[in-house]
């Protein structure tokens, strides 16, 4: 492990449940804004500061709606045949954030006049953010600003922002302004994407619509505030403006001395996006308003916070002894929650809802470090997730269609279905992801037996993307006729263009024994249903037959000589590099060496067949994987964040302590303590939902093997103990070990077996528990 992946120091003070900023720095803007996101699945705000700067600042103003994106033309230096014509960026949308304070004339910025206290938190618990502080203004009035803000998991369009004024040593003028700016943009896009179809004010709600110039997508915003003095509604009357392609309310407020001002601001969007067949949104947006502004903000935000309680009670991880971890955790599975789409149509990004980077998209990221984090806690999201891929299929088989495949191959970058990605050794040669959807849905219907998803959309992809396999690869004389698949990259995307790869052969076996396992099974859950998609997906016997023929022969990666699965068919030949040796401002090799250079070493990007020995792993002994972790350890930069954390995992698994808790902690706490110092681009939501497999498949051992859960826990020797939850098949157990005991408890459900190591326990009834002592 290199020395520079130890962990770093903490840039927020340690806290169990808040993340901090008690000391307001300019220099920090864009990696705090990432941080202080905020975000409902829907709707994501990156915490951008309100009121703005005086001076330029570096930074990334951006509020965003899952699914909503705009396509530009890709521009190729060379052309070749099948590659993408369109990218899709995930779009900047209309500022709803602004708002400006002045104080007598004097306007109020962070960097202007004096910041005597201050105190930004995310409150992971409540999931919303508050900034506190007093400020001095350059003329000497002190005034106290307290904002708070939410974006509800209530009501998905919605979001709350409440702002508290009190001047301190005078009395006088306070202006305050609050907009819509529809002038936005992102920083990665040529054209400006939206064009304003209408504004104004109606009955105090400031609107605005807009539409995309390419991707015809439509989206409405609007704002309605509420003012109170000294608690009581003031009755207030704005001055508007309406500009080009702004809307603007400013009220004049005679304030005392001590007196206070509170502004509720309710916000609302609503789109008409790629799936939504919505006549009228703006009508939707007013009406929400509405009825937001009735309820009140204190009833909207409790709706919200018990959102929240809920989705800490069934999801929450406690760690006994190592608070930076405790936060860090905490941290990961909050910004899971804000991000991940939840209506089968968007899905997670992989920066979530929290920035520009990888403009918004879609990877396997979901399918294959996200969806386990939802599948084993909240499984209605897990479900969402997998839906995504039924209602993408169709651009799955459009784009094997224009790769000459039959049946149908997922994009490797994505947000409406499309392949976006100009960079096909590191996108399309990734076949690999037709694997990665078919797992998610192999383990779906594992933990939950939801026979109607797996006939009514599940078999649909799994037999068309097998397709893509047995005719992807081909049965090769000078290999004993195995079933070899060639030219693909393997989730290590240092090694390009590689034949067999040891991880896509092993997946597209399991995803070709599942076709025909599903074949079987649809025959005899229901007839009808088999013939009729059958007959629809013009699916004969012989194609089953060779799906059978290619699994059965498929050609699985070991070297006799080496003791270990060789990572592709050149991997080993290649010459070997001191990974040690590279300086750190050469990292990543991605941006710093040329790919001919990347891949004529012995160097992985990220964990490729340790990923295989993880999600496969009752085909491999221990010490198989000992001896692949030996060998793949000492060659990995980790400069993917998908990589730390499955290393921690099968270091775990092997007895490698040490490893298992230094790779946790980088996993962790990757994106608090910035260890690759791009957080400013957006959090990486698969490291987060990482982090979560740390420890309950690294530290608790858990795989599932034959329908069960199989737990091996131990204590990592830092902690005092630890706990989580895990749902599997509508039982809710509690596991939790601590130094002389493990612990589990069936909260919810029907009666439970599994096994504690070798021994297999069973627990009947709700609130009963079983407890082994070391
Ligand atoms: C990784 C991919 C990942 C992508 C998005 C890349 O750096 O190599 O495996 O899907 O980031 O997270």
């Amino acid at each position: 492990m290199r020395s520079f992946h130890k962990n770093k120091k903490a840039i927020y003070s340690y806290d169990e449940w808040n993340i901090i900023e008690d000391e307001f720095k300019i220099e920090n803007n864009y990696r705090n804004e990432t941080i202080f996101s905020l975000g409902n699945g829907y709707i994501g705000f990156r915490g951008n500061i309100e009121e703005g700067f005086a001076k330029k600042t570096e930074g990334c103003k951006g509020s965003y709606i899952n699914g909503f994106y705009e396509s530009e033309k890709i521009i190729y230096g060379e052309y070749q045949y099948a590659f993408p014509l369109w990218g899709q960026t995930m779009l900047n949308i209309m500022d709803t954030q602004s708002l400006e304070i002045y104080v007598d004339g004097e306007k109020f910025t962070m960097d202007n006049g004096v910041v005597l206290d201050y105190c930004r938190t995310l409150h992971m618990k409540e999931g919303k953010l508050t900034r506190y502080l007093i400020w001095k203004s350059p003329k000497g009035r002190n005034i106290e600003i307290y904002m708070e803000k939410f974006i509800s998991l209530h009501n998905s369009h919605l979001s709350g922002f409440r702002l508290k004024l009190t001047p301190l040593n005078f009395t006088g003028k306070v202006k305050i302004v609050s907009s819509i700016n529809g002038n936005v943009t992102n920083k990665n896009l040529r054209d400006k994407a939206l064009i304003t179809l209408d504004k104004g004010v109606d009955k105090n709600i400031l609107y605005m619509m807009q539409q995309t110039k390419t991707t015809k997508f439509q989206i409405a915003c609007g704002i309605l505030h509420e003012i109170f003095i000294n608690n009581k509604s003031a009755d207030l009357q704005a001055s508007y403006s309406i500009e080009e392609e702004s809307v603007t309310a400013s009220w004049e407020i005679d304030a005392e001395e001590n007196s206070t001002i509170l502004v509720d601001k309710f916000i609302c969007y609503d789109t008409n996006r790629k799936h939504e067949k919505k006549d009228n949104i703006l009508k939707n947006v007013k009406s929400d308003l509405y009825e937001a502004c009735k309820k009140g903000y204190n009833k909207l935000l409790n709706q919200h916070e018990r959102y929240m309680k809920n989705f800490w009670d069934n999801t929450d991880i406690i760690i006994n002894g190592d608070e930076a971890l405790q936060q860090g955790i905490r941290f990961n599975m909050l910004q899971l929650l804000q991000s991940t789409g939840r209506d089968g149509y968007t899905n997670i990004a992989a920066k979530g809802l929290t920035g520009e980077g990888y403009e918004g998209h879609y990877f396997w990221d979901t399918e294959t470090y996200i969806l386990p984090f939802f599948l084993y806690n909240n499984p209605d999201i897990a479900k969402a997730l997998v839906m995504y891929r039924y209602y993408t299929l169709d651009s799955a088989r459009q784009r094997a269609k224009e790769l000459d495949h039959p049946g149908a191959l997922y994009p490797w970058r994505t947000i409406g279905g499309e392949e976006t990605s100009a960079y096909f050794e590191a996108s399309t040669a990734q076949y690999h992801i037709n694997a990665d959807v078919v797992y998610a849905i192999k383990k779906y219907y594992e933990a939950t037996d939801d026979k109607e998803l797996l006939l009514n959309y599940g078999v649909e992809i799994v037999w068309e993307t097998a397709r893509l396999w047995a005719d992807r690869g081909g049965f090769i004389p000078l290999r004993g006729n195995k079933f070899c698949i060639h030219e693909v990259t393997g989730p290590d995307e240092y090694k390009a263009g590689v034949d067999n790869n040891c991880y896509t052969n092993y997946m597209a076996q399991m995803h070709l024994y599942y076709a025909v396992e599903l074949d079987d099974f649809m025959k005899k859950e229901d007839l009808e249903k088999y013939e009729s998609l059958r007959k629809r997906l013009e699916l004969k016997d012989e194609e089953v037959q060779l799906w059978r023929r290619a699994a059965e022969n498929m050609y699985l990666p070991y070297n006799e000589e080496l003791g270990i699965n060789p990572q592709d068919d050149t991997f080993i030949y290649k010459e070997p590099y001191d990974i040690e040796s590279i300086p750190v401002e050469r990292l990543p090799l991605v941006f710093n060496w040329h790919p001919l250079n990347i891949w004529r070493y012995q160097v992985c990007k990220q964990a490729d067949v340790l990923l295989l020995m993880l999600l496969q792993s009752e085909k491999f002994s221990i010490e198989l994987k000992k001896a692949n972790f030996d060998y793949y350890e000492p060659k990995t930069t980790h400069d993917s964040s998908l990589s730390a954390c499955v290393f921690s995992v099968i270091a775990s698994e092997i007895g490698y302590k040490e490893f298992a808790y230094n790779y946790f902690m980088q996993t962790a706490r990757m994106d608090l303590d910035d260890y690759n110092n791009n957080v400013n681009k957006g959090v990486h939501t698969a490291s987060m939902a990482g982090a979560w497999m740390c420890i309950v498949n690294g530290f608790s051992g858990l795989r599932i093997y034959d329908n069960k859960l199989h737990f091996k826990p131990y204590l990592p020797d830092k902690w005092k103990s630890y706990e989580f939850k895990i749902t599997f098949k509508n039982s809710k157990l509690r596991i939790q070990i601590s130094k002389d005991k493990v612990v589990y408890r069936l909260m919810k459900g029907k009666d439970i077996s599994f096994y504690h190591f070798d021994k297999e326990v069973v627990i009947l009834g709700e609130n009963n528990q079983q407890s082994f002592f070391e």
